[in-house]
């Protein structure tokens, strides 16, 4: 059985977990690559929801093994939480059903310290990062500077280096201006850590190829999306890791041979937190129609800093160009029941750039910024689509938004979600 990827086609929030939680039901291990605990991937079982930042979303299938691969950064004290959360809701997490990569990197408080004096620091120019630490620890680990999972398997040398990880790190924040940490308390703090998680490392690269060659089926959650990409996204307005199809390779260990199917999820419309452009970004009213109140827990609020996301229509330049990087064999189409009411729905399909129509997604952000969104316009439908269980279910025009969508990207629409709940979806097998 093959390695099967998630990956956000847009600026994270797609509703990947949502995707994720539906394709678990048919896979062995669910697997985070990339990204830490500043992704939040919103789920509902039997009405209850779950947030969860860092445990793969696979967690709420009991018959599901959840790995969290090299290529994440833990807070260990978040991974600590999430496991309480969970148990006091009667979801069993043992070393059995969790897999803790040896060479993930683990999150400080010194990274998360420096994460908010960065962005003090850059003013008005902020990324708007979540303020987890992210940028900081995987600088480290670029930098041959980071610690390792693994060393939760030694305590005493992990309170060791984290002594002097904290005192060094201390300098940096003496220069921000920012406050010291204290390192004893931080070091006997990760040894504790180091206690409980130890049980849960495992070497995860070696666990996921025994598993494939069992016939076992993997599925690969991405966080974040391919436009907060490292390489391939808006830098500087990106995260500071690889949430895109060789992504996924890297932060597992596994080789390309393995993949099966690539979804790219999208929403039916666009969002983006933080900083940069965004070409078909709406202001106003038309805003706050796709954004929703914050009233519910899907509205267009982040999962994991609460603030309002950005919103705008849906821009297939940006599908396309997430088709190119990731290889995406298919699209998963979320909230398509937001649409519904609206007379006429707007889908950006290249931009004008300088008077020249431009097809392609442009790299240069100085170019993304000045380019407008060329619109083709479809007409809506007004009828409540959260029943409809399959593609005879919705009225025409809702078909012909999934259709538009297919054509213009050139890939098979597979899966469109109607309504936040796990049944809420359809398979449109459209393309
Ligand atoms: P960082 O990953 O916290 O360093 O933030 C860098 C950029 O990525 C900021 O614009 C964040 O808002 C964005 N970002 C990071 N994680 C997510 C996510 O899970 N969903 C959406 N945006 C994210
Ligand atoms: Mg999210």
């Amino acid at each position: 059985m093959p390695l099967n990827i998630i990956i956000g086609a847009q600026w994270g929030d797609e509703g990947k977990g949502r995707i994720t939680d539906l394709l678990a039901a048919q896979a062995d291990i669910v697997a985070r690559y990339s990204g830490g605990d500043n992704a939040g991937h919103t789920i509902t079982v039997q009405a209850e929801i779950f947030k969860l930042h860092l445990i793969p979303s696979g967690i709420a299938h009991p018959g599901v093994t959840c790995v969290i691969g090299n290529g994440v950064v833990v807070n260990p004290a978040v991974l600590l939480q999430e496991m309480e959360q969970l148990a006091a809701r009667g979801v069993s997490i043992t070393p059995e059903r969790l897999k803790l990569s040896h060479k993930a990197h683990l999150i400080t408080p010194a990274h998360i310290a420096l994460d908010k004096a960065a962005e003090l620091l850059r003013g008005a120019d902020l990324i708007g990062t979540t303020q987890r630490g992210i940028g900081p620890a995987y600088t480290d680990k670029s930098s041959r500077l980071g610690l390792r999972a693994g060393m939760f398997a030694h305590p005493e040398a992990l309170g060791e280096a984290m002594h002097q990880h904290i005192t060094a790190k201390n300098q940096l924040l003496q220069l921000y201006g920012a406050d010291p940490l204290d390192p004893d308390e931080v070091a006997a703090c990760y040894t504790g850590y180091a206690q409980r998680l130890a049980p849960f490392l495992a070497d995860c690269s070696v666990y996921l190829d025994e598993a494939l060659q069992q016939g076992r089926s993997v599925l690969a959650e991405g966080a974040q999306g391919t436009l907060l990409d490292l390489d391939h996204g808006t830098y500087p307005f990106v995260t500071s890791s690889w949430p895109t199809a060789g992504g996924a390779l890297i932060g597992l260990g596994v080789g390309p041979k393995q993949v099966g199917r690539i979804v790219g999820i999208t929403k039916a419309f666009t969002s983006r937190v933080g900083s940069g452009p965004f070409p078909s970004e709406l202001s106003g009213t038309a805003a706050e129609r796709l954004r929703g109140t914050g009233a519910n827990p899907w509205d267009e609020y982040g999962t994991t800093t609460g603030r309002p996301r950005r919103v705008g229509w849906l821009d297939t330049v940006i599908i396309r160009y997430a088709v190119r990087i990731n290889s995406l064999t298919e699209l998963a189409l979320t909230k398509l029941d937001v649409l519904s009411g609206l007379g006429e729905i707007p889908v950006c399909v290249a931009y004008e750039l300088d008077g020249r129509r431009l097809e392609h997604f442009p790299t240069d952000l100085d170019l993304l910024a000045r380019c407008q969104p060329i619109y083709e316009t479809l007409p809506g439908w007004s009828e409540d689509i959260t029943g409809a269980r399959q593609m005879a279910d919705l009225p025409a025009n809702a078909c012909r938004y999934i259709e538009f969508i297919s054509t213009t990207c050139a890939t098979p629409v597979t899966i469109a979600s109607v309504g936040p709940g796990r049944e809420q979806y359809l398979l449109t097998d459209v393309g």
